[in-house]
């Protein structure tokens, strides 16, 4: 990046450079250049989700991106809390966007609060007839299984082991805790928890007082609400 501005001669830079940063200078671009290009397809990606889903994501600034890079790996992507489908559907856009197969598992028992009154956010109910024709407006039902049913007992056989797995389902501390536990052993790479803040300590209490004390988990990302554990080697 430095050595790109830099003065330097080409025999220089062919000298110092590691053989990574020489490949991105003879493609002509930096990587200062690179990253804002993979921000700007985020930024497309996410308002792609955004304007064409029925209903609307529920996430705050910048957890869509969080979410878009930290599931874009390989493998199973398992979610708990579908409601209309938009963190679903952004899991699978952005394996697509990153050219790596797999999968998403998408759990909800679609009962009680939203789903018998309104999403009070826009004054509208879901219905799960919804939550199907949002996954076809994106041409991706076959990408996405959405799972009507409660969390617990967790509804995945034992042999399941998605790479990343997001727990957005029942904030208070039991429901929170248990999804927790139901994921923290299967799950390869990385766990995602929505809602960790003041307005949910069910969430922030299994966050603060279980995960951090887990051995096996470390810290790797909080923006906002959402914060992502990594399983340490
Ligand atoms: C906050 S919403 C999920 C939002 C979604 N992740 C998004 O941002 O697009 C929470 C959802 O979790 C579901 N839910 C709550 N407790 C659950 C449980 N024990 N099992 C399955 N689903 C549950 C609710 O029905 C609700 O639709």
């Amino acid at each position: 990046m430095h050595r790109q501005n830099s003065p330097l001669s080409h025999s220089n830079i062919l000298d110092t450079a590691p053989m990574s940063s020489f490949n991105t200078w003879m493609n002509g671009e930096s990587a200062i250049k690179q990253g804002s290009r993979r921000s700007m397809e985020y930024k497309r990606l996410i308002d792609y989700a955004d304007k064409r889903l029925i209903g609307r994501m529920a996430l705050y600034d910048g957890e869509a991106e969080l979410i878009a890079k930290t599931v874009e790996i390989k493998g199973l992507h398992v979610e708990i809390g579908c409601l209309w489908g938009g963190t679903a559907i952004l899991a699978m856009l952005a394996k697509n966007m990153n050219k790596v197969t797999g999968h998403v598992v998408s759990i909800d028992f679609m009962l009680g609060k939203f789903w018998n009154s309104e999403d009070p956010v826009i004054g509208k109910l879901p219905t799960p007839q919804d939550v199907y024709m949002n996954m076809i407006r994106f041409g991706l039902e076959g990408d996405i299984s959405v799972l009507r049913c409660s969390s617990y007992p967790f509804p995945l056989a034992g042999h399941i082991k998605p790479v990343t797995a997001l727990i957005d389902g029942d904030h208070r501390e039991e429901g929170c805790r248990r999804d927790w536990e139901s994921l923290k052993d299967r799950t390869k790479k990385y766990i995602l928890f929505h809602d960790y803040d003041l307005y949910h300590p069910g969430v922030t209490g299994v966050v603060d007082e279980i995960v951090r004390a887990d051995e096996n988990w470390k810290e790797h990302a909080h923006i906002n609400t959402l914060i992502v554990f990594e399983r340490v080697e």
